[in-house]
């Protein structure tokens, strides 16, 4: 596949069969995702794969909403990625960089988040990232240290659906030149 086939055809699977992801796949996964490109290279991405049956149906039925939870449960596995804080978007001196200050750290994550997802697609390997869910008590439950902080969970999984892309913008609302 190339890039732009692997960017057009990735889409947010929220059903997923059985199988269950190796290990080698995660490995292969994250070792891309780690090519993201990062705020001074910091690379504060981090991911916990959450792959305990009762862990996911606790988060699923404590942490989050009824859709969500269809997702989470299906799932082969969940991963909960975080960021190291107090690095990005931050001098030496520990002053913020810029008047964006640490909100750096979520666009490191997001970027990453996509890096990974497109090369799980490469992989054959289904996801939806999902925004909406108790960030407090998904830390508390997978035990996240006190120096990172919980930005999204990524449900993966072999595809048990092809859903249809949605709808998008055209590139004439999208792009301006000057
Ligand atoms: C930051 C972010 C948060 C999201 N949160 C959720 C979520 O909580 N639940 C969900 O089902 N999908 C969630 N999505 C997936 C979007 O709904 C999806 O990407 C969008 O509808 C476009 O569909 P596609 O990914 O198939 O192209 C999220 C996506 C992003 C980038």
């Amino acid at each position: 596949m190339n890039t732009i086939e692997c960017i057009n055809t990735r889409r947010s699977i929220r059903k997923f069969t059985e199988e269950p992801v190796s290990h080698d796949t995660v490995q292969k996964i994250v070792e891309a995702a780690s090519m993201a490109p990062s705020w001074k290279n910091t690379q504060i991405t981090r991911y916990t794969v959450i792959e305990s049956k009762e862990l996911k149906e606790k988060i699923a039925a404590e942490a989050t909403n009824p859709f969500n939870a269809g997702h989470i449960n299906s799932a082969a596995a969940v991963v909960a990625v975080s960021v190291v804080k107090n690095r990005c978007g931050y001098e030496r001196d520990g002053s913020f960089s810029t008047v964006k200050e640490d909100s750096w750290q979520m666009f490191d994550a997001g970027v990453a988040s996509q890096t990974f997802c497109l090369a799980a697609h490469e992989y054959g390997v289904g996801s939806v990232i999902m925004g909406i869910f108790d960030y407090d008590k998904v830390a508390e439950m997978i035990e996240l240290p006190e120096t990172q902080e919980m930005v999204a969970l990524v449900a993966i999984g072999y595809g048990a659906e092809k859903p249809e892309a949605p709808k998008r913008k055209t590139v004439e609302d999208l792009l301006t030149y000057k």
